[in-house]
Protein backbone atom coordinates (compact mmCIF):
# COMPACT_ATOMS: atom_id res chain seq x y z
CA UNK A 1 0.00 0.00 0.00
CA UNK A 2 1.03 3.70 -0.40
CA UNK A 3 0.22 6.27 1.59
CA UNK A 4 0.37 9.64 -0.01
CA UNK A 5 0.46 12.99 1.47
CA UNK A 6 -1.02 16.44 0.35
CA UNK A 7 -0.41 20.19 2.00
CA UNK A 8 0.62 22.07 -0.94
CA UNK A 9 -2.12 24.58 -0.14
CA UNK A 10 -4.90 24.59 2.53
CA UNK A 11 -5.72 21.07 2.50
CA UNK A 12 -4.57 18.74 4.57
CA UNK A 13 -4.34 15.31 3.16
CA UNK A 14 -3.61 11.63 3.67
CA UNK A 15 -4.46 9.14 1.58
CA UNK A 16 -4.06 4.78 1.72
CA UNK A 17 -4.13 3.23 -2.38
CA UNK A 18 -3.35 0.02 -3.41
CA UNK A 19 -0.60 -0.66 -6.09
CA UNK A 20 -3.57 -1.23 -8.28
CA UNK A 21 -5.36 1.60 -7.64
CA UNK A 22 -8.28 1.07 -4.99
CA UNK A 23 -8.53 3.76 -2.34
CA UNK A 24 -8.50 2.49 0.51
CA UNK A 25 -8.61 5.33 2.52
CA UNK A 26 -9.12 9.45 1.30
CA UNK A 27 -9.09 12.01 4.08
CA UNK A 28 -9.03 15.97 3.44
CA UNK A 29 -9.38 18.12 6.45
CA UNK A 30 -10.07 22.13 4.52
CA UNK A 31 -8.69 24.60 6.39
CA UNK A 32 -11.25 26.82 4.17
CA UNK A 33 -12.92 28.07 7.18
CA UNK A 34 -9.52 29.47 8.93
CA UNK A 35 -8.86 31.42 5.54
CA UNK A 36 -12.18 32.93 4.64
CA UNK A 37 -12.42 35.69 6.51
CA UNK A 38 -9.28 36.76 4.62
CA UNK A 39 -10.74 35.98 1.61
CA UNK A 40 -7.79 33.86 0.15
CA UNK A 41 -5.18 31.59 1.66
CA UNK A 42 -2.70 33.05 4.33
CA UNK A 43 0.38 31.02 3.85
CA UNK A 44 2.09 31.41 7.32
CA UNK A 45 -1.68 30.11 8.55
CA UNK A 46 -2.11 27.47 6.17
CA UNK A 47 1.50 26.38 6.96
CA UNK A 48 0.89 26.17 10.91
CA UNK A 49 -2.12 24.81 10.46
CA UNK A 50 -0.54 21.66 8.33
CA UNK A 51 1.43 21.26 11.24
CA UNK A 52 -1.53 20.67 13.48
CA UNK A 53 -3.54 18.40 11.54
CA UNK A 54 -0.68 16.42 9.23
CA UNK A 55 -0.41 13.94 12.03
CA UNK A 56 -4.20 13.60 13.16
CA UNK A 57 -4.78 13.04 9.19
CA UNK A 58 -2.84 10.75 8.33
CA UNK A 59 -3.74 8.42 11.74
CA UNK A 60 -7.38 8.92 10.29
CA UNK A 61 -6.67 7.45 7.01
CA UNK A 62 -4.82 4.68 8.66
CA UNK A 63 -7.47 3.78 10.93
CA UNK A 64 -10.18 4.12 7.89
CA UNK A 65 -8.14 1.62 5.66
CA UNK A 66 -7.81 -0.52 9.04
CA UNK A 67 -4.41 -0.23 9.04
CA UNK A 68 -1.06 0.26 10.46
CA UNK A 69 2.47 2.03 9.15
CA UNK A 70 3.32 -1.96 8.78
CA UNK A 71 1.26 -2.20 5.98
CA UNK A 72 2.79 0.93 4.08
CA UNK A 73 5.01 0.01 1.51
CA UNK A 74 6.29 3.06 0.06
CA UNK A 75 5.43 7.35 1.40
CA UNK A 76 4.25 9.88 -1.88
CA UNK A 77 4.48 13.30 -1.20
CA UNK A 78 3.84 16.23 -3.10
CA UNK A 79 6.71 17.95 -3.38
CA UNK A 80 5.45 21.15 -5.40
CA UNK A 81 4.43 23.41 -6.93
CA UNK A 82 2.55 25.55 -3.80
CA UNK A 83 3.03 27.47 -1.07
CA UNK A 84 6.77 26.63 0.02
CA UNK A 85 6.46 26.52 3.70
CA UNK A 86 2.98 24.70 3.36
CA UNK A 87 4.76 21.95 1.09
CA UNK A 88 7.47 21.88 3.75
CA UNK A 89 5.05 20.47 6.57
CA UNK A 90 4.16 17.35 4.10
CA UNK A 91 7.47 16.43 2.64
CA UNK A 92 8.54 16.62 6.38
CA UNK A 93 6.75 14.33 7.80
CA UNK A 94 6.65 12.03 4.81
CA UNK A 95 10.55 11.54 5.13
CA UNK A 96 10.21 10.61 9.02
CA UNK A 97 7.42 8.10 8.18
CA UNK A 98 9.36 6.47 5.13
CA UNK A 99 13.30 7.21 7.53
CA UNK A 100 11.52 5.91 10.53
CA UNK A 101 10.54 2.54 8.76
CA UNK A 102 13.25 2.41 5.83
CA UNK A 103 10.64 3.20 3.66
CA UNK A 104 11.48 4.30 -0.22
CA UNK A 105 10.11 8.05 -0.68
CA UNK A 106 8.49 9.08 -4.12
CA UNK A 107 8.30 13.15 -4.36
CA UNK A 108 5.14 13.57 -6.85
CA UNK A 109 4.40 16.81 -8.75
CA UNK A 110 1.41 18.36 -7.72
CA UNK A 111 0.31 18.72 -11.11
CA UNK A 112 1.19 15.26 -12.16
CA UNK A 113 -1.26 14.40 -8.95
CA UNK A 114 -4.24 16.22 -10.27
CA UNK A 115 -4.02 13.97 -13.74
CA UNK A 116 -3.41 10.57 -12.11
CA UNK A 117 -6.61 11.30 -10.26
CA UNK A 118 -7.87 9.50 -13.28
CA UNK A 119 -6.19 6.57 -12.56
CA UNK A 120 -7.80 5.16 -9.71
CA UNK A 121 -10.59 2.42 -9.47
CA UNK A 122 -13.47 1.77 -9.94
CA UNK A 123 -13.51 4.12 -13.69
CA UNK A 124 -9.68 4.64 -14.40
CA UNK A 125 -8.81 6.21 -17.70
CA UNK A 126 -5.74 5.02 -19.55
CA UNK A 127 -4.04 7.41 -21.40
CA UNK A 128 -3.13 8.51 -24.60
CA UNK A 129 -6.24 11.54 -24.25
CA UNK A 130 -6.09 15.13 -23.89
CA UNK A 131 -6.45 16.75 -20.45
CA UNK A 132 -7.72 19.96 -19.01
CA UNK A 133 -6.11 20.68 -15.82
CA UNK A 134 -8.06 23.72 -14.04
CA UNK A 135 -7.33 24.34 -10.88
CA UNK A 136 -6.70 27.69 -7.83
CA UNK A 137 -3.42 28.08 -9.55
CA UNK A 138 -2.71 26.45 -12.70
CA UNK A 139 -4.91 25.93 -16.07
CA UNK A 140 -3.52 23.88 -18.32
CA UNK A 141 -3.92 21.88 -21.66
CA UNK A 142 -1.98 18.29 -21.64
CA UNK A 143 -0.99 15.90 -24.15
CA UNK A 144 -1.16 12.84 -21.69
CA UNK A 145 0.88 9.92 -24.03
CA UNK A 146 1.15 7.54 -20.84
CA UNK A 147 1.35 7.33 -17.29
CA UNK A 148 3.32 10.62 -15.78
CA UNK A 149 4.32 11.57 -19.31
CA UNK A 150 2.88 14.67 -21.03
CA UNK A 151 3.59 17.67 -23.32
CA UNK A 152 2.08 21.10 -22.56
CA UNK A 153 -0.39 22.23 -25.00
CA UNK A 154 -1.48 25.54 -23.58
CA UNK A 155 -1.44 27.34 -20.45
CA UNK A 156 -3.01 30.70 -18.78
CA UNK A 157 -1.18 33.50 -19.57
CA UNK A 158 -2.28 35.19 -16.35
CA UNK A 159 -4.80 34.28 -13.85
CA UNK A 160 -5.77 30.42 -13.46
CA UNK A 161 -9.19 29.76 -14.20
CA UNK A 162 -10.18 28.54 -10.34
CA UNK A 163 -8.34 32.42 -9.69
CA UNK A 164 -11.02 33.74 -12.17
CA UNK A 165 -13.09 32.36 -9.83
CA UNK A 166 -12.45 33.01 -6.41
CA UNK A 167 -11.46 36.73 -7.58
CA UNK A 168 -14.86 36.73 -9.11
CA UNK A 169 -16.88 35.50 -5.75
CA UNK A 170 -14.74 38.31 -3.76
CA UNK A 171 -15.90 40.96 -6.70
CA UNK A 172 -19.63 39.66 -6.00
CA UNK A 173 -19.53 39.38 -2.57
CA UNK A 174 -19.46 35.95 -1.94
CA UNK A 175 -17.07 33.42 0.15
CA UNK A 176 -13.99 31.13 -0.40
CA UNK A 177 -13.26 29.14 -2.33
CA UNK A 178 -15.59 30.95 -4.76
CA UNK A 179 -15.70 28.44 -7.53
CA UNK A 180 -18.80 26.71 -5.41
CA UNK A 181 -20.42 29.52 -4.60
CA UNK A 182 -20.86 30.95 -8.07
CA UNK A 183 -21.30 27.69 -9.27
CA UNK A 184 -24.50 27.39 -6.77
CA UNK A 185 -25.45 30.86 -7.41
CA UNK A 186 -25.11 30.89 -11.03
CA UNK A 187 -28.13 28.34 -11.22
CA UNK A 188 -30.33 31.00 -9.63
CA UNK A 189 -28.90 33.43 -12.90
CA UNK A 190 -29.52 34.25 -16.25
CA UNK A 191 -26.08 33.41 -18.52
CA UNK A 192 -27.45 35.60 -21.17
CA UNK A 193 -27.81 38.29 -18.71
CA UNK A 194 -24.32 40.13 -19.21
CA UNK A 195 -22.33 39.36 -22.03
CA UNK A 196 -18.45 38.89 -20.26
CA UNK A 197 -15.88 38.81 -23.06
CA UNK A 198 -13.90 35.28 -23.83
CA UNK A 199 -10.69 36.33 -24.59
CA UNK A 200 -8.67 35.77 -28.08
CA UNK A 201 -5.52 34.63 -27.64
CA UNK A 202 -2.95 33.33 -30.07
CA UNK A 203 -2.70 28.98 -29.81
CA UNK A 204 -4.40 27.26 -27.28
CA UNK A 205 -2.96 29.34 -24.23
CA UNK A 206 -5.97 31.37 -21.96
CA UNK A 207 -6.04 34.78 -20.38
CA UNK A 208 -8.17 35.44 -17.82
CA UNK A 209 -7.42 38.26 -16.57
CA UNK A 210 -9.77 40.93 -18.81
CA UNK A 211 -12.82 39.07 -17.97
CA UNK A 212 -11.99 39.62 -14.21
CA UNK A 213 -12.05 43.59 -14.78
CA UNK A 214 -14.96 43.30 -17.01
CA UNK A 215 -16.93 41.74 -13.60
CA UNK A 216 -14.97 44.07 -12.13
CA UNK A 217 -16.79 47.37 -14.32
CA UNK A 218 -20.10 45.50 -14.22
CA UNK A 219 -20.17 45.74 -10.08
CA UNK A 220 -19.03 48.93 -9.67
CA UNK A 221 -21.59 50.68 -11.92
CA UNK A 222 -24.21 49.21 -10.02
CA UNK A 223 -25.93 50.44 -6.28
CA UNK A 224 -25.66 47.92 -3.15
CA UNK A 225 -29.39 46.79 -3.73
CA UNK A 226 -29.06 46.95 -7.64
CA UNK A 227 -26.02 44.54 -6.76
CA UNK A 228 -27.75 41.86 -4.41
CA UNK A 229 -30.53 41.68 -7.44
CA UNK A 230 -27.84 41.09 -10.16
CA UNK A 231 -25.40 38.86 -8.32
CA UNK A 232 -27.07 35.65 -9.61
CA UNK A 233 -27.38 36.85 -13.44
CA UNK A 234 -23.36 37.98 -13.15
CA UNK A 235 -22.32 34.68 -11.77
CA UNK A 236 -24.00 32.61 -14.36
CA UNK A 237 -23.05 35.04 -16.91
CA UNK A 238 -19.17 35.13 -15.43
CA UNK A 239 -19.41 31.69 -15.06
CA UNK A 240 -20.59 31.34 -18.86
CA UNK A 241 -17.66 33.17 -19.95
CA UNK A 242 -15.05 30.91 -18.47
CA UNK A 243 -16.66 27.92 -19.38
CA UNK A 244 -16.57 28.61 -22.81
CA UNK A 245 -13.09 30.06 -22.71
CA UNK A 246 -12.01 26.43 -21.35
CA UNK A 247 -14.19 24.50 -23.43
CA UNK A 248 -13.57 26.25 -26.82
CA UNK A 249 -9.96 25.76 -26.10
CA UNK A 250 -10.49 21.87 -25.02
CA UNK A 251 -12.59 21.59 -28.66
CA UNK A 252 -10.19 22.94 -30.39
CA UNK A 253 -6.70 21.26 -28.81
CA UNK A 254 -9.11 18.04 -29.61
CA UNK A 255 -9.31 19.26 -33.41
CA UNK A 256 -5.27 19.98 -33.59
CA UNK A 257 -4.28 16.86 -32.07
CA UNK A 258 -6.91 14.32 -32.57
CA UNK A 259 -7.03 13.20 -29.94
CA UNK A 260 -10.25 10.69 -29.09
CA UNK A 261 -10.46 11.12 -25.68
CA UNK A 262 -10.70 14.21 -23.56
CA UNK A 263 -10.48 14.38 -19.78
CA UNK A 264 -10.80 17.06 -17.14
CA UNK A 265 -9.35 17.40 -13.88
CA UNK A 266 -8.17 19.89 -11.33
CA UNK A 267 -10.93 21.72 -8.74
CA UNK A 268 -12.45 23.38 -11.57
CA UNK A 269 -13.35 20.29 -12.79
CA UNK A 270 -16.17 20.23 -10.30
CA UNK A 271 -17.66 23.09 -11.84
CA UNK A 272 -21.49 21.87 -13.37
CA UNK A 273 -21.80 23.93 -15.99
CA UNK A 274 -18.25 22.73 -17.38
CA UNK A 275 -19.17 18.98 -16.68
CA UNK A 276 -22.73 19.56 -18.45
CA UNK A 277 -20.67 21.65 -21.40
CA UNK A 278 -18.03 18.43 -22.34
CA UNK A 279 -20.30 15.47 -22.91
CA UNK A 280 -18.22 12.50 -23.14
CA UNK A 281 -14.98 13.72 -21.55
CA UNK A 282 -13.56 12.09 -18.55
CA UNK A 283 -14.23 13.79 -15.81
CA UNK A 284 -12.34 12.72 -12.35
CA UNK A 285 -15.43 11.80 -9.32
CA UNK A 286 -16.01 14.73 -7.39
CA UNK A 287 -14.19 14.32 -4.53
CA UNK A 288 -10.89 13.67 -6.52
CA UNK A 289 -11.25 16.69 -8.54
CA UNK A 290 -10.03 19.21 -5.47
CA UNK A 291 -7.06 18.42 -3.59
CA UNK A 292 -6.61 15.20 -2.03
CA UNK A 293 -3.60 12.73 -1.06
CA UNK A 294 -5.22 10.06 -3.12
CA UNK A 295 -4.01 11.35 -6.68
CA UNK A 296 -1.14 12.15 -4.97
CA UNK A 297 -0.61 8.20 -3.92
CA UNK A 298 -1.83 7.53 -7.51
CA UNK A 299 0.85 9.09 -9.25
CA UNK A 300 3.51 7.55 -7.16
CA UNK A 301 2.48 4.07 -8.47
CA UNK A 302 3.95 5.48 -11.99
CA UNK A 303 6.76 7.79 -10.23
CA UNK A 304 10.45 6.73 -9.36
CA UNK A 305 10.77 6.04 -5.78
CA UNK A 306 14.06 7.32 -3.77
CA UNK A 307 15.40 4.52 -1.90
CA UNK A 308 16.09 4.91 2.08
CA UNK A 309 17.38 6.81 3.07
CA UNK A 310 18.36 8.80 -0.26
CA UNK A 311 15.62 11.43 0.30
CA UNK A 312 16.02 12.92 3.89
CA UNK A 313 17.87 16.51 1.77
CA UNK A 314 15.15 16.48 -0.94
CA UNK A 315 13.72 20.09 -0.85
CA UNK A 316 10.18 21.47 -2.04
CA UNK A 317 9.55 23.49 -4.94
CA UNK A 318 6.95 26.54 -5.01
CA UNK A 319 7.07 26.67 -8.63
CA UNK A 320 8.00 24.66 -11.87
O1 LIG B 1 -7.27 21.73 -7.45
P1 LIG B 1 -7.67 22.61 -6.33
O2 LIG B 1 -8.42 22.01 -5.18
O3 LIG B 1 -6.45 23.35 -5.70
C1 LIG B 1 -5.38 23.82 -6.45
O4 LIG B 1 -4.47 23.01 -6.78
O5 LIG B 1 -5.42 25.03 -6.78
O6 LIG B 1 -8.54 23.79 -6.99
C2 LIG B 1 -9.12 24.78 -6.22
C3 LIG B 1 -9.88 25.69 -7.14
C4 LIG B 1 -10.39 26.95 -6.43
O7 LIG B 1 -10.03 28.08 -7.20
C5 LIG B 1 -11.91 26.75 -6.42
O8 LIG B 1 -12.63 27.96 -6.47
C6 LIG B 1 -12.13 25.92 -7.65
O9 LIG B 1 -11.03 25.03 -7.69
N1 LIG B 1 -13.40 25.18 -7.59
C7 LIG B 1 -14.42 25.38 -8.45
C8 LIG B 1 -15.48 24.54 -8.03
N2 LIG B 1 -15.06 23.84 -6.94
C9 LIG B 1 -13.77 24.24 -6.69
N3 LIG B 1 -14.52 26.20 -9.51
C10 LIG B 1 -15.67 26.21 -10.17
N4 LIG B 1 -16.75 25.45 -9.82
C11 LIG B 1 -16.69 24.60 -8.78
N5 LIG B 1 -17.75 23.84 -8.46
ZN1 LIG C 1 -4.53 21.21 -6.83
Amino acid sequence: MILGIETSCDETAAALVTDDGRIRANVVASQADLHARFGGVVPEVASRRHLELVTPVIREALAMADATLGDVDRVAVTRGPGLIGALLVGVAAAKAIAWSRHLPLVPVDHLEGHVAALYLEPDPVEPPFLCLLASGGHTMLLDVRAHGEHELLGTTLDDAAGEAFDKGARLLGLGYPGGREIDRLAREGDPDAYAFPVARVPGLDFSFSGLKTALLYAVRDLAPDELARRRADLAASYQRAIVRALAGRVRAAAEQTGAERIAVVGGVAANSELRASLPGAALAPLALCTDNAAMIASAARFAEPVAYPGYLGLDAYASR
